[in-house]
């Protein structure tokens, strides 16, 4: 075999978001895509807003010269000012070009992010249930993911870190509003997250960065205004992009913000551009910042979400399902009624309705939906998930 023993690894433990979606398609295949239920991938149902396509055409009609040229790695100072006016805006903060690095994605700034701070055997800390690919990004840049729990609510429990957050400490993420759960943390939470990370700092006298995982950032529910973590750590370094807000997950745009006040600040942010550079990522897409620069006040219906969520929620809990009902994102996260998650995720599947098991989530006993889908999807699932509550007598 020509690839690498740790490629082979890491593809055979595989993610069980592909796995399923490889078996939706077996199964699309077999009985028509109209009877299949697919609610096992994040991929945003909703068209980009009407905003995105005004842009795209006025640059099309009216191209900017150069505009398809190399340019600084840490992307046009324009879209830069854009995003750090607007991040100044929600958080109070004050936010300028030079904290902002425009990437491929969330997922391409926190690779830059881990390359730029980790040395070799660093350990970072997630908490379970987790984004999956963070294990494989961590791995990707020598460090060391400590996995730790979080409580029934899916909260991360701060007395856990206490013994695990050491001298190789080098980062904790966080991600909130959370996939799988749903869950945004409150301010509170955050609060007493920073004193924790100070404290550490002061004992083991090194620094720990908190990076927060925004991807989800404007998809928030109930009126809730969203508490960022900035306010509780200097040592914050935000990575987020418009997959989810914009609904433009194939066009790979995102940014990484570094707090202000962070230490060493220009130091980090020549480490991250050089990073940006020399993963290979260059810079991010050329139109796509030229587009969103005019886009920060603009995000999807996040009102047609709330509906999707309601919808699924109150039928679920209706039925039985016990679910910690989400107030951001585009998941939720019930428990699996039978203790065995892969085996209750294939009993869904006998009724055509896919799923993600907990264990691809570090969580096992849970399951996760996303229903960031049709509303034919929507309601075509519910007679699966009845017959299955049925079958295990939750109603
Ligand atoms: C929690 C979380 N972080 C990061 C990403 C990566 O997003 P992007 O498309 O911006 O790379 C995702 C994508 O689903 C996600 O769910």
């Amino acid at each position: 075999m020509s690839i690498s023993e740790k490629v082979q690894k890491s593809m055979a433990e595989g993610s069980w978001i592909r796995r399923m979606f490889e078996e939706g398609a077996a199964l699309k295949q077999r009985y028509g895509k109209e009877n299949v239920f697919d609610l096992s991938l994040g991929n945003p149902v909703m068209e980009p807003p009407a905003e995105f396509r005004r842009e795209l055409k006025r640059l099309a009609e009216h191209p900017i010269p150069g505009m398809h040229r190399y340019m600084e790695n840490a992307g046009y100072a324009e879209t830069r000012a854009a995003v750090a006016a607007q991040l100044s805006l929600e958080t109070g903060i004050k936010f300028t070009m030079n904290d902002i690095i425009m990437t491929c994605g969330a997922a391409g700034a926190l690779n830059v992010v881990l390359k730029t701070i980790l040395n070799q055997g660093d350990e970072v800390i997630i908490f379970a249930p987790y984004f999956v690919e963070y294990i494989n990004y961590v791995d990707n840049h020598d460090g060391v993911a400590r996995v730790l729990p979080t409580d029934g609510q899916f909260i991360p429990k701060l007395d856990a870190p206490e013994s695990v957050i050491g001298a190789k400490t080098k980062a904790v993420i966080i991600n909130s509003p959370n996939n799988p759960t749903g869950v945004v943390y409150s301010d509170d939470l955050l609060h007493r997250l920073g004193q924790l990370l100070r404290e550490k700092e002061a004992e083991y006298g090194t620094q720990i960065f908190l990076v927060s995982d925004e991807a989800y950032r404007k998809i928030i529910y109930d009126g809730l205004e969203y508490p960022s973590p900035l306010h509780h750590h200097p040592q914050s370094i935000i990575v987020t992009s418009h997959s989810k807000d914009l609904a433009l997950p194939g066009e790979r745009i995102g940014y990484i913000a570094i707090h202000p006040d962070c230490s060493q600040r220009k130091e980090l942010m020549d480490g991250l551009i050089f990073c940006n550079r020399t993963l290979g990522y260059v810079n991010a897409p050329a139109l796509m910042q030229h587009i969103v620069r005019h886009l920060q006040l603009v995000t999807v219906s996040v009102a047609e979400y709330q509906q999707k969520r309601d919808f699924l929620y109150d039928h679920l809990i209706e039925m039985g399902y016990s679910v910690v009902k989400p107030r951001g994102a585009f998941y939720m996260f019930p428990k699996s009624p039978q203790g065995d998650d892969v085996a209750f995720v294939t009993e869904l599947q006998q009724w055509k309705v896919l799923t993600v098991p907990g264990c691809g989530f570090g969580t096992p006993g849970y399951f996760r939906i996303s229903y960031c889908v049709d509303d034919r999807t929507l309601k075509g699932c519910l007679a699966g998930f009845k017959k299955v509550a049925q079958k295990f007598n939750l109603c």
